[in-house]
């Protein structure tokens, strides 16, 4: 089954939206500074999806485009400006960024107090520690997804494809801390059809087409696909040979309009939340 990702994506909009309401009786206002560097196709309409989200549930966006040749020091000193703006409640850095910036930097210098996308070393940390923290939006997304159709992760054997730390690294954390047993494959596995085929649960977030095929995938299985690729006609498609692996699969989730517009209500949520400390 064809999981409706736009039904989960709205419900966590809706309550986020009611707590802003709440917020703004009590004076304060949800602002999110987007910044991107360049001028890269695809974090655009990233970009563009984020922000508008953000406007329809009362999240005030504004946006700091730089030159793909501003210097990394010249990008930590705009974000420390944004940092000490009392006006802005959230930043968010599109990654990635190019390269003579040193992402990790980049994420140090973000103000834990305003990190939506748990960027910064510390909020990062205090996640892959368990203790309360915001969740990655990305996880954040693929574990509502799975909560909204009561699909249980305690003791499944589950397969993660792809080992970045915006997505494989903190959704395998995120398994484990829900009792699944979790195999973190990546480019360098061998064999990944072997490992695959006895997973009850697989996150693909390779951004690799047709990576998992139907002969991967055990009858029955859960796939979360968060690949987003162009395929050989350019059109967009995710990791999965969807059309052969779905008939296969209990719950598959469709690209696109699957896993993004969940990971987008996920900011929204995160967001949210740090608005929320503000008062508490
Ligand atoms: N680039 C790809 N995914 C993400 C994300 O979740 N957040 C940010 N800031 N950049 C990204």
């Amino acid at each position: 089954m064809v999981i409706n990702c736009k039904e989960i994506a709205d419900e966590i909009i809706m309550k986020s939206k009611e707590r802003i309401e709440k917020l703004k009786k009590l004076g304060v206002y949800p602002k999110l500074a987007v910044v991107m560097v360049g001028n890269d196709e695809a974090s655009k309409i990233y970009v563009h999806n984020k922000t508008e989200a953000c406007e329809k549930a009362g999240i005030e966006t504004e946006e700091f485009i730089y030159n793909e040749n501003i210097s990394e020091k010249g990008l930590i000193g705009a974000i420390e400006n944004l940092n000490s703006d009392p006006l802005v409640t959230g930043i968010l850095v599109q990654m990635p960024l190019p390269k003579h910036i040193d992402e990790t930097e980049i994420c140090r210098a973000i103000s834990p107090k305003k990190d939506v996308d748990v960027f910064n070393p510390q909020n990062f940390g205090s996640f892959m520690l368990g203790n309360k923290s915001l969740i990655p939006c990305t996880a954040y997304g693929i574990i509502k997804i799975l909560e909204y159709k009561e699909i249980s992760l305690s003791g499944k054997n589950c397969v993660i494809i792809g080992r970045s730390n915006i997505v494989g690294k903190p959704t395998a954390l995120l398994f484990t801390n829900h009792d699944a047993t979790v195999t973190l494959c990546h480019s360098k596995t061998k064999d990944l059809k072997s490992f695959c085929m006895n997973a009850d649960i697989i996150v693909s977030a390779a951004g690799v087409p047709k990576l998992v095929t139907k002969d991967m995938v055990k009858p029955g299985a859960v796939i979360i696909d968060v690949g987003i690729n162009r395929d050989e006609n350019g059109k967009i498609c995710g990791d999965v040979d969807f059309e052969n692996a779905e008939p296969l699969c209990s719950y598959i989730t469709p690209v696109p309009g699957g896993v993004g517009p969940v990971t987008v209500a996920a900011l929204i949520n995160n967001t949210t939340e740090l608005a929320y400390s503000k008062i508490i």
